[in-house]
């Protein structure tokens, strides 16, 4: 058993970590000073309020620490980073603002909402009505006016913008007004695109009228997996009187103390990785349509964020794409959703989005054997093994 955990572990490093293209929006790789601390002493110890554990004198500093750079990042009166990740973010801010039978308006999962948020997930948990914005599949985005009107309507208790699949900002600004005036909170889930947020290469959802911002902390922001509340103050307050002991009892520090150096990357360096991001997922988006793939959105440019999506009408034949892709170590989901955080992590530019491009039609279009592009693979991935943005280098 021991030598069969450690080998699997072993191969699982040597595939995904040096011979895979890492192509899935949600997720991104920490840098080797931000993933040591992952191990560090940390990982053993326990915290409560009220000081019950002895031995916490660092740890308090480490929290303080964490809570004071996210605030500068994010330029939020409110941080908390004890969430055990998005969907526990969500959950806190959910369960903080509403009860039961109460509206929530939110992006169904149908147009690429967060399908946890949902019937089968946090709104059928709490036993709320989820509403769906009105939603232009053809702009991937919600429809003003109407939203204006449903919102009118329908009286949310809570308005969240957000998705799974997000390409471009949403109309906080245009909605936030209306959903106050008619009695809602309003929030943001921005697991997608925190860190295109802190590096101030998408929409700024606390300025733009959302109360709170949260979600996860791993996906274009590359911190250690978790989750992350930014609030103004009188949310952010609120939440905070609830999360211990309701949604987290112990957190778990090292997490924490990893995301701090995160941030502190994020603060330094995140502005020129989110603009790459961004710059990457343009490029590969018009190259990949270039071939003849089916890029959404080409009126709008494609994309915004760090997200390019492929239309194939649902799983089924996006699952045959991406297992076809998954031969030749291409790795993505079965939307199709092309992310370009990990790759713009690791150094990849505009000519490698090119050579992705290149890669993925052999797979896919001319039916290359994937034996053939997986050494073209490797090679690439080869040449990007450093991680960037952050101060290692
Ligand atoms: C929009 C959105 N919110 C929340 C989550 C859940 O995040 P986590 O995996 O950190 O719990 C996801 C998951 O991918 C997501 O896409």
């Amino acid at each position: 058993m021991i030598e069969e955990i450690l080998s699997l572990v072993r191969k699982h490093e040597e595939w995904r970590g040096r011979k895979c293209l890492n192509l899935i929006p949600s997720e991104n790789v920490m840098s080797h000073a931000v993933r040591g601390l992952l191990s560090s002493e940390l990982a053993h110890r326990y915290t409560a309020r009220g000081r019950f554990y002895m031995g916490t004198r660092f740890i308090d500093d480490i929290e303080q620490c964490g809570e004071e750079i996210a605030k500068e990042v994010f330029g939020a009166e409110t941080a908390d980073l004890r969430p055990l990740s998005g969907h526990i973010a969500d959950l806190i801010f959910i369960a903080s603002f509403a009860k039961p039978n109460d509206v929530v308006m939110c992006v169904s999962p149908e147009d690429g909402g967060y399908p946890g948020m949902w019937k089968d997930g946090l709104a059928g948990l709490f036993s709320l009505r989820a509403v769906p914005f009105p939603f232009s599949k053809h702009d991937m985005n919600i429809r003003v006016e109407e939203a204006k009107e449903a919102i009118r309507r329908v009286k949310p208790k809570i308005v969240i913008f957000g998705a799974s699949l997000i390409t471009f900002p949403y109309p906080v600004k245009e909605l936030a007004e209306v959903a106050h005036e008619n009695g809602a909170r309003v929030g943001f889930d921005g697991s997608h695109v925190m860190g295109l947020i802190a590096g101030e290469h998408f929409q700024d959802p606390l300025k733009e009228g959302a109360s709170a911002l949260f979600g996860s902390t791993h996906k274009t922001l590359f911190g250690p997996q978790g989750g992350i509340i930014l609030a103004d103050r009188e949310h952010g307050e609120i939440m905070k009187a609830k999360i211990y002991p309701t949604f987290v009892d112990n957190a778990h520090w090292n997490r924490i103390a990893a995301l701090t150096l995160a941030l502190a990357e994020m603060k330094k360096f995140g502005n020129a990785y989110a603009d790459q991001v961004i710059s990457n997922a343009k490029t590969l988006a018009r190259a990949l349509y270039d071939h003849g793939f089916p890029v959404r959105c080409q009126h709008l440019g494609f994309t915004q964020s760090h997200q390019v999506l492929l239309d194939y009408g649902g799983f089924e034949l996006g699952r045959v794409i991406a297992e076809k892709l998954q031969d030749a170590n291409i790795i993505v989901d079965c939307v199709v959703r092309i992310g370009t955080c990990e790759v713009t992590r690791c150094g990849m530019k505009e000519r490698e989005m090119m050579e992705i491009a290149e890669l993925v039609k052999r797979t896919v279009m001319d039916n290359e054997p994937p034996e053939n592009v997986k050494k073209d693979v490797a090679r690439l991935c080869a040449d990007f093994q450093k991680i960037e943005y952050c101060f290692e280098n």
